[in-house]
């Protein structure tokens, strides 16, 4: 067909339709194509504003120790759409787990320095094992700046057990700490913020919240501050979660930096949106946190294509870890990405991507 293509045709083709009649007609789908005829794509792009720097401290990315009896609790419970609230996880026996448990969580501490020179202090998800989770706070000195109220703010990526059910060992030290989470969690979340535990699930919080909570939608880009936004995203997840929101930061002469946690939406999607409506997003700076492509270690050739997207983006730093998978580190590296190693302390179990206790600063 493309052989068969004429000048004359394409002249009948702009006659009778579109641009994209003629790309239909010609079986031509190329980006060269779309980006010499299609109509420029409008974007609706939000400037946040800027900040001077930017310091992202890993303080736990091991969410589980064994993906084996991570899975086996899912198995036994009925399968990924179980309720999350009803799996009885399991806390002991695990040679490889911390005291046994074979829970852990995730969590990031984040500082934020704005243009006037005021650092903000981010308390990004709260864990899993409490007991892991105060331990590493305790470590990385976030249990002293949440006990002085030197954090400002707790942000709640999703609603899943690895972010969310260690939440006592954030609010013993600051239980009025203000808080946002994205819009999509069910009651079980909110009672659990309110002190109700879930013995069968083995999620128990015995401190309410009292602080100001804020529910974020997926409308618009939610600035906090200049230069630090939310986005939600509206995305049914594993376990019956939904939604997950993730950070979009602005640095001064640097460019966007993404910063997430499991990243459910996708991380295609996390930048699709970025590009549409953030001002600057035709460029990505940097990413850091959980992309979810083999968090159980498995591999399907569709994920290659994942791979070949941090090009289009210009990523020129990716801090990943938690339930992005090792083998997609590994492949990233093959492919020349930009992935930052890490030192594979406090149980993160391989260098090949940022692991507990490491730091991405960019300034
Ligand atoms: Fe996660
Ligand atoms: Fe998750």
């Amino acid at each position: 067909m493309e052989k068969d293509f004429t000048r004359r045709t394409f002249i009948k083709g702009m006659a009778v339709g579109t641009m994209a009649g003629y790309l239909g007609a010609a079986g031509l789908s190329s980006t060269v194509f779309k980006n010499q005829l299609l109509p420029q794509e409008k974007l609706n792009q939000v400037d946040i504003g800027e900040i001077k720097a930017l310091k992202i401290k890993v303080v736990s990315e091991t969410s589980w120790y064994d993906n084996n009896v991570f899975l086996n609790d899912v198995k036994g419970a009925g399968g990924l759409l179980v309720n999350q609230y009803t799996i009885p996880w399991t806390c002991a026996g695990v040679a490889a787990g911390y005291q046994g448990s074979n829970l852990g969580g995730f969590s990031t501490y984040i500082e934020a320095t704005l243009m006037d020179g005021k650092v903000m202090k981010i308390h990004f998800d709260t864990g899993w094992n409490p007991a892991w989770m105060e331990k590493r706070f305790r470590e990385e000195g976030v249990a002293e700046k949440l006990a002085k109220k030197e954090i400002d703010f707790m942000v709640l990526s999703h609603e899943h057990i690895d972010h969310f059910f260690g939440l006592e060992a954030t609010l013993k030290f600051y239980p009025d700490i203000p808080l946002y989470v994205p819009k999509g969690f069910y009651q079980e979340g909110f009672d659990f913020l309110k002190g109700k535990s879930f013995p069968a699930a083995n999620a128990i919080n015995n401190i309410p919240h009292r602080g100001k909570m804020t529910v974020l939608d997926s409308s618009k880009v939610n600035i906090l501050y200049p230069g630090i936004a939310l986005m939600t995203f509206d995305v049914p997840i594993i376990l019956r979660v939904f939604g997950e929101q993730a950070f979009v930061f602005n640095v001064k002469d640097k460019g966007l930096v993404l910063v997430t946690g499991c990243c459910h939406q996708g991380i295609i999607s996390y930048m699709e949106e970025v590009r549409k409506k953030v001002k600057g997003g035709e460029k990505i700076y940097a990413i850091e946190g959980g992309l979810h492509i083999s968090p159980f270690e498995d591999w399907d050739p569709q994920y290659d294509d994942l791979i070949m997207a941090f090009n289009k983006y210009g990523v020129q730093k990716i801090g990943c870890n938690h339930c992005t998978g090792f083998i997609t580190a590994e492949k990233m590296h093959k492919a020349g990405l930009p992935v930052i190693k890490g030192t594979a302390r406090n149980m993160t179990k391989r260098d090949i991507y940022l692991g507990n206790g490491d730091e991405l600063a960019i300034a």
